[in-house]
């Protein structure tokens, strides 16, 4: 098992290629279920969420190909093979497996998904969707168990707007008879990424990006050819390091568009940012003043960004305070922000940051995939080395982490962890 390594206070500078949409492409995979012919998907991150789901196909004897970046899936002789356990339980995305392949088999046996632990983070709306389109759901052991003689379109709407309900209802959906109307839908880009490459394999979807879908069923989906939207956390995360450790950064492949909350609070800190077609350049700040943030579904703030701009808020000046109203229990980083000497309190859903301080090198882990990335941007502003272990939660998230900022002049490298490590954190 290996541990990051990270020599904190040098500048960054260049420019840093942002890869395909973790959160598009664990939708996607699994779309390519509802198809009779090879999907394939093109600029895809090369990431553990990725290979397991590339995994899973094989598994239900999907065929897979995957060679830099673009994916080609055979899905005709698939079967719905139940999976129950194993590798579905690693991911939080192992979810879509249930609407796609009630979507074409009409059953599916899943696991309860894993993925980062934010807080209680239950599939009701899912089920609840699942449900209104005519399919039986029971739980298990542990394992959804979905079946349905028919699936019929409905209206359904949904009473917290969720990202993964919304896009399982769709996959679950543009087979079924008839037309399904999702009100109250998350309006994400992911969401509409998946949309137009369901409507590339002949789906009829129209509103996706906005509260109200409606999906007309189609008796058979064919194959094609669709590219993945960049990374929006992704960039974000790499705007926030550039803002917190940059002596001009510019970010390469992005839609500037779909980070518009985070520019302005980056700029109301005094960061200087530029936004051209596909690219954004963050420019040096001398001296940064603090900011307040409350993440909310999309446009809003994103939460998934919470955490790493909590890593920069520790460098401005003043009280800022960043409220989760997404996930209640989204704040396990702060325990090692303060052993990096960061000031900071927890309040309820809250985070009080009070800056700026000089951050410290110390050990530190990584509790969830954000969790990593903000630990990381701390890394590298802090004085002297910083150990990040719970590499395997950034590595779910981040493609060639420690290329890209090698890349622009940062010494971050990885290192095998020593057998009393290794004891040490199984015993912690
Ligand atoms: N919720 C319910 N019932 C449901 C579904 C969701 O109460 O049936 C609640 C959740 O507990 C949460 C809120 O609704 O409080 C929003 O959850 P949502 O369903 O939108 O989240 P998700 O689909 O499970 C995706 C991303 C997350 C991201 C959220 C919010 C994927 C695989 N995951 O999760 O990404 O934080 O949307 O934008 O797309 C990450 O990338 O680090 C990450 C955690």
């Amino acid at each position: 098992m290996e541990k990051l390594m990270i020599a904190g206070g040098y500048p960054l500078k260049g420019t840093v290629r942002i890869s395909g949409a973790k959160n598009s492409a664990v939708a996607l995979i699994p779309a390519t279920i509802l198809a009779e012919s090879p999907v394939t998907i093109e600029g895809l991150p090369d990431i553990s969420d990725v290979q397991i789901l590339k995994d899973l196909l094989e598994e239900i004897g999907g065929t897979v190909e995957f060679t830099d970046n673009d994916m080609t899936v055979d899905p005709s002789s698939m079967i719905s093979m139940p999976l129950p356990n194993g590798k579905v339980k690693k991911l939080r995305a192992s979810y879509y497996l249930m609407g796609a392949m009630l979507g074409r088999f009409k059953k599916a046996v899943i696991g309860l998904p894993g993925g980062c632990h934010l807080g209680p983070r239950p599939i009701d709306q899912h089920i609840k969707g699942f449900e209104a389109l005519g399919a039986r759901v029971t739980n298990e052991q542990g394992a959804i168990y979905l079946r349905a003689d028919e699936l019929r379109g409905a209206r359904i709407y949904l009473d917290v707007v969720s990202v993964g309900a919304t896009i399982n209802i769709m996959l679950a959906a543009v087979r079924a008879k008839g037309r399904t109307i999702i009100e109250n839908a998350a309006k994400e880009p992911e969401i509409i990424d998946v949309a137009t490459l369901l409507t590339n394999m002949g789906a009829k979807i129209k509103g996706a990006g906005t509260d109200v879908i409606r999906i007309d069923g189609v008796d058979n989906l064919h194959g094609c050819q669709h590219t993945i939207i960049p990374d929006r956390i992704e960039a974000g995360t790499y705007m926030i390091v550039g803002a917190a450790a940059g002596e001009g950064v510019l970010i390469d492949n992005v839609i500037p568009h779909h980070l518009e909350s985070l520019i302005a609070k980056l700029r109301e800190m005094g960061v200087q940012i530029e936004t051209k077609d596909d690219q954004v350049f963050v420019g040096p700040a001398e001296k940064m003043k603090t900011v307040d943030i409350k993440t909310l579904v999309y446009p809003g703030f994103p939460t998934d960004l919470q955490q790493p701009l909590t890593s920069l808020l520790t460098r401005a000046e003043g009280t800022g305070m960043v409220t989760d109203t997404i996930y209640s229990a989204r704040f396990k980083h702060i325990d090692e922000l303060r052993r990096m000497n960061a000031n900071i309190k927890v309040e309820g859903r809250s985070a009080i940051i009070n800056g700026p301080v000089q951050l410290q090198g110390a050990k530190v882990k990584a509790s969830d995939l954000r969790a990593g990335a903000a630990l990381v941007i701390a890394g590298l502003m802090a004085e002297g080395v910083t150990e990040v272990t719970g590499l395997e939660h950034i590595d779910r998230g981040y493609s060639h982490l420690v290329e890209k900022l090698n890349g622009l002049g940062a010494t971050i490298w990885r290192e095998e962890m020593s057998k009393e490590e290794l004891e040490q954190m199984k015993n912690a």
